[in-house]
């Protein structure tokens, strides 16, 4: 890789640019067979003292095809040689906000103020750390200032509304990184977002952190803290009570009137209506989206993004499933984009967003600390240099990287220790081994169905890798999404009882999502990995060279289509 280095240079290029000539060839990277709508291409050019035989030219390719990201099968990692970081935004370029899904203009200018004043953000050494709170825990005092910080937040709309720390500002940063309006820094045509990707933990980290400082300066207290809103634990599954209050100002209309407490939110889109049935379907939600489904890194982060990419490239299995069910329970269904919380452009108005985010921070935090078998840190460059502006505590603006938010202790904060139900939800073993020939007998034969748009629940029989409990994954393909609609659906194996409801069982393989989001032609395409060494453990699989999957459409299934299904042994974990 040293040689191809010092001899070859791999440029990004935009569409346009000349054909290749004869000291140089077009590569095409993995990301373009699930991205055809990509604007640029890869580029490798060679220095002229090179020799440029056909068969020389042929080496380089294979040298990068060894790579491991070019032509990579199942992963979407990038080829370290050609790739940047994606640059935080240029403010004076930002431009006008569309609402993510439809590309429609949205009526709302959530530019940040401009400063010409960049200052590298260094995080300042903390003695002591704060602990953030469960939100239905907090105590009386905890929840006065908290309500005070809000209001003197709020009040700044009024007394000075270009102050980067009012309550407007700090919502519009997360309209700005979602909804178009930054560019990627020297890709006109190409958004910056923060979602659907490895950027989305450091990001909102990165948002939290400066929001909780801006709070504690509002009222004079550097140890304030933002509340986590609890949903992963039985007692935190309704919005948290605090934010219920309508003489609060954390109170917001613009909210599903139907999910305020003591509605219990359903994170698996699972349509249960029993309290009880809704309570295990969501620790089944949480163990298998934080461990039973995750075979690597970046299947719970999210996909490579880097500089020169459609936004987009994929989310990981938190993003995709519990932060996306609670914005969804959140957002008010009365109002045209679910705003607040059901939209990106308008989430942050709603004050519950900052502490349904600092749940999803600690599920970062808590991943980090399974002793499960898939690394928990990317150490590619390309993500630990990536960066964001953001305006302090101080109105300074400043510039932070993804590589100084990956431990939150370094940040100052910590968060309060409550029971985590959900760590050891594994599903019981089925007593007795399933019998195929029991499953509603319209299973076909892959060929058979695929591509198929998922109009109805699908039975499909597929084979494995190996006999018996190998460690494989499940591998929907070529995914293919409207991405102006909220599309969800549910994967089981070897299902005999067809309980589309309960989650809770030995065959619950994993979920799809996807939030709306703006792609040039409306078209998501998409790969998703789901582990099965622990539910083979679980169903026995032992003598079985054939699965039956049941594929379950939550919502939207006429706007999925899925070009392929498969079961391989487990590729690489690390990222
Ligand atoms: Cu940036 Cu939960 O959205």
């Amino acid at each position: 890789m040293a040689s191809l280095q010092s001899s070859c240079k791999v440029l990004n290029t935009p569409r346009h640019h000349t054909s290749p000539s004869s000291k140089s060839f077009t590569a095409k990277p993995s990301h373009l067979l699930t991205h055809p709508n990509r604007t640029h291409r890869l580029q490798v050019s060679c220095n002229n003292n090179e020799k440029q035989t056909p068969e020389g030219k042929l080496d380089r390719r294979n040298m990068l095809l060894g790579l491991g990201g070019l032509y990579g099968a199942s992963s979407l990692a990038s080829n370290p040689a050609n790739s940047a970081p994606i640059a935080a935004p240029e403010f004076d370029k930002c431009s006008e906000a569309r609402d993510v899904a439809t590309g429609d203009l949205l009526d709302v200018n959530c530019c940040p103020p401009y400063s010409d004043t960049i200052i590298d953000y260094k995080l300042p050494r903390f003695n002591k750390l704060r602990v953030r709170p469960a939100a239905h825990k907090v105590t009386k005092e905890y929840l006065a200032k908290f309500e005070e910080a809000i209001r003197r937040m709020k009040a700044l709309d009024k007394s000075d509304p270009t102050d980067p720390r009012g309550f407007m500002q700090q919502a519009n940063i997360h309209c700005a990184y979602c909804n178009g309006a930054h560019d990627q820094v020297g890709h006109a045509n190409l958004d910056i977002q923060v979602h659907n990707s490895w950027l989305f933990f450091p990001f909102h980290r990165w948002y939290l952190y400066f929001y909780e400082r801006i709070l504690g300066e509002l009222i004079d207290d550097p140890t304030f803290v933002l509340p986590f809103w609890n949903w992963d634990n039985p007692k935190g599954m309704q919005m948290p009570k605090i934010f219920d209050n309508t003489n609060s100002p954390l109170y917001n209309t613009n909210r599903n009137q139907a999910n305020r407490p003591p509605a219990i939110i359903d994170l698996g889109f699972s349509g249960a209506t029993d309290d009880l049935q809704k309570v295990v379907n969501n620790l089944t939600v949480m163990y298998s989206e934080m461990v039973r489904s995750v075979n690597s890194t970046l299947d719970f982060m999210g996909q490579p993004y880097l500089d020169g990419d459609s936004p987009s490239p994929g989310m990981g299995s938190s993003e995709r499933g519990s932060h996306i069910a609670a914005h969804v329970f959140v957002g008010d269904p009365r109002n045209k984009y679910s705003e607040d919380m059901g939209n990106f452009y308008s989430a942050g108005r709603d004050t519950i967003f900052y502490s349904h985010h600092a749940n999803v921070d600690r599920m970062w935090s808590i991943w980090k600390t399974l002793k499960t078998d898939v690394p928990k840190e990317i150490n590619n460059p390309d993500y630990l240099n990536a960066s964001f502006l953001f305006y302090d505590e101080k109105k300074q603006l400043v510039r932070v990287k993804v590589a100084d938010s990956l431990d939150h202790r370094k940040m100052g904060y910590e968060f309060e220790k409550v029971d985590i139900p959900w760590l050891n939800y594994k599903p019981s073993k089925k007593a007795a081994k399933t019998k195929i020939r029991k499953i509603p007998s319209d299973a076909k034969k892959a060929e058979e169905l695929f591509p198929l748009t998922l109009n109805n629940v699908v039975r499909v029989l597929v084979n494995k890798s190996a006999k018996g409990k190998a460690d494989e994954v499940l591998v929907l393909e070529n995914i293919e999404t409207d991405t102006t609609k909220f599309i969800k659906f549910d994967v089981f194996l070897n299902d005999e009882d067809d309980k589309a409801d309960e989650l809770d069982r030995a065959e619950y393989a994993g979920t799809f999502a996807q939030v709306p989001h703006k792609t040039k032609d409306k078209k998501g395409r998409s790969t998703i990995n789901l582990k099965l060494t622990d539910l083979y453990e679980d169903i026995d699989v032992a003598d079985d060279d054939t699965v039956v999957v049941t594929i379950i459409p939550r919502s939207n299934g006429g706007d999925v289509t899925i070009g392929g299904i498969k079961i391989i042994p487990s590729p690489t974990k690390s990222a």
